[in-house]
């Protein structure tokens, strides 16, 4: 019996996509318990393969997969314009739906004659968008709350994951335009897609119904 190795997102969702497991008849026993247990196996007699699941930090999951220390695994979008692993994508889980986006100060007005500055956790993103608009830019890489970039003076912009829009109303921002639709993602490592197509296109006819 194969066995099927899948990185999944640690956090909000990874729980998400947990729970889609259980729902397309995928469920691992214990794997949402509270608990610092990183692995997880379930056999699938029926299926005739093995799920080897186990978590990683959300932006691992490429280099697990691009790697081929796993098979497959559940990525945001967001993650994967960023790093722009070598895997294949292969379905929209349509979960964590959300979007990448500019967001500034609301009084905020572009001024084209200077660099802009823009703090963001995503600078590959913003470095591409930017370049595509021919706009320079000066980077500010951040780990988190750049909400607060643009309120300190740090930055002009931010670049960010917008969800419900709360985060930038309760900071008195808002959005001046979208970068990207985001959602979960299953990528395939590009081997083990070719040497075990069936399993994974079980998972996937599975997580698709
Ligand atoms: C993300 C993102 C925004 C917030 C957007 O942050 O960076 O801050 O969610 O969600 P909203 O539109 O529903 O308010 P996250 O909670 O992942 O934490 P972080 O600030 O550490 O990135």
């Amino acid at each position: 019996m194969r066995v099927i190795n899948v990185a999944l997102p640690k956090g909000r969702l990874g729980e998400r996509v947990c729970r889609l497991f259980e729902k397309s008849g995928l469920s691992i026993p214990g794997i949402l318990e509270p608990g610092r247990k990183l692995i997880f196996e379930r056999e699938f007699a029926d299926l005739n393969f093995a799920l080897r699941l186990f978590w990683v930090k959300p932006f691992d999951v490429p280099v697990y997969v691009e790697r081929g220390a796993a098979d497959i695994g559940i990525s945001a979008k967001d993650i994967l314009l960023e790093r722009e692993p070598d895997v294949y994508e292969l379905l929209d889980l349509k979960t964590g739906i959300c979007t990448m986006s500019v967001a500034a100060l609301e009084n905020f007005a572009d001024d084209n004659s200077r660099t802009l500055r823009v703090a963001t956790e995503f600078p590959n993103i913003a470095r591409k968008y930017y370049a595509g608009l021919g706009r320079d830019i000066d980077i500010i890489c951040l780990r988190g709350s750049v909400e607060l970039a643009p309120i300190l003076n740090l930055s002009d912009v931010i670049v960010d994951i917008v969800e419900t829009g709360t985060t930038l109303r309760e900071n008195n921002l808002r959005v001046i335009n979208n970068i990207a639709n985001l959602s979960a993602r299953l990528i395939a490592n590009k081997s083990a897609y070719k040497f075990k197509t069936q399993e994974i296109n079980n998972i996937i006819g599975k997580l698709r119904t």
